[in-house]
């Protein structure tokens, strides 16, 4: 037996390369290996030496593991220092750097959104992007086959009746204004809040629409709010994020939960308002919808309408990086192609 143990040792000391390594790995712990050959020899022993041999085996097995890895190593130093000595290999070159990940496009541009606000005074709230028909719709002043649904192609989860429409439909949120409701529902004004996060429409996938995106709900609410300040606020909050010399323009538009409500336009940063290919001509760039919160979202949350006002608005944050980087087609967002995600 001892004279076994020697000859396997020897036959790992042996070894001069890596490959006649691997030989000598294959003869003995192989399949039809030496060590191997032990165990099957187990089967035909008389019962009482089956622990005996069984154990010598584990022990060789062990030993021969062991000394093949330290002869692996001192054959992989010994090859690396001649590959040196021949000049094969020049360990002066600098390495090859490892590149560093980094956020996300999006993830950066909603930050950026977010961090403005939380400048202002704003706090950041989150709400679930499957959400019942009540927050997304009916508290939103759009009850039941409301003709403004429609214009939101909804991704259902459970519906109570295919029939007719039901609060207590499961969806995946259209917008982020439910978090509103959800928000005033369980606090009393003053509220000042931002709300960044995911939305779902049952679109086809093309240049301009993805069946998910992403937006930023804001809003405030307290006394004597007024739409001066929302515009005060959008201004402020247009100016960081697309410069100093932007112009905005507030464009009468019709929202069920805002009353009045407005589309905010931008002037085109590119032709400064002369019209130019971005903006087709027409010098101006939309960017968000907004509005004074309708008196009736505030009823369905049990705020009076007399002693509260407020005003609320929602960007796309799609929308804001394709215009901030002049990002023709939202697919690239979620194609994952590394090309793309590493010029930002
Ligand atoms: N929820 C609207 C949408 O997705 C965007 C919006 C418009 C949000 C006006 C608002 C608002 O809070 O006041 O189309």
């Amino acid at each position: 037996m001892a004279a076994l143990v020697d000859d396997a040792l020897e036959a790992v000391a042996s070894c001069g390369t890596l490959a006649e390594l691997e030989e000598a790995r294959v003869k003995l712990l192989g399949k039809k290996g030496l060590v191997t050959g032990i165990f099957k020899g187990l089967a035909v022993l008389p019962r009482e030496e089956k622990p005996a041999v069984g154990q010598i085996g584990n022990l060789l097995r062990g030993l021969v593991e062991e000394r093949l890895q330290d002869r692996a190593r001192e054959l992989s130093e010994l090859e690396e220092t001649s590959l040196i000595d021949e000049g094969a290999l020049d360990v002066s070159l600098p390495g090859r750097r490892s590149r560093l990940g980094h956020r996300h496009l999006l993830a950066s541009v909603a930050d950026e959104i977010t961090s403005i606000f939380v400048s202002l005074g704003y706090e950041i709230v989150s709400g679930p992007e499957v959400e019942f028909d009540y927050y997304n719709f009916e508290a939103l002043n759009q009850p039941a086959h409301h003709p403004a649904r429609s214009l939101h192609d909804t991704l259902y989860v459970r519906r109570e009746n295919l029939e007719r429409e039901s609060p207590e439909d499961v969806l995946l949120r259209t917008h982020t204004s439910p978090v509103q409701v959800r928000v005033m529902e369980s606090r009393k004004p003053p509220l000042y809040i931002v709300s960044p996060g995911k939305a779902y429409r049952k679109d086809e996938m093309d240049a301009t629409h993805s069946a998910m995106f992403h937006q930023v709900e804001g809003f405030a609410v307290g006394r004597d709010i007024n739409m001066g300040h929302l515009k005060g606020t959008l201004e402020v909050f247009v100016r960081k994020l697309f410069g100093t010399d932007r112009k905005v323009r507030f464009r009468p538009h019709f929202f069920p939960f805002t009353e009045p409500s407005a589309e905010v336009d931008i002037s085109c940063y590119v032709c400064d308002g002369a019209g130019c290919g971005l903006c087709k001509g027409s010098g101006w760039l939309e960017i968000l919808g907004s509005g004074m919160i309708d008196p009736n979202v505030f009823g369905y949350v049990g705020y009076d309408p007399e002693e509260y006002t407020g005003f609320a608005f929602g960007v796309g944050i799609e929308r804001v990086a394709m215009l901030k980087y002049g990002i023709d087609d939202i697919r690239v967002f979620f194609e994952n192609d590394a090309r793309f995600l590493r010029q930002f």
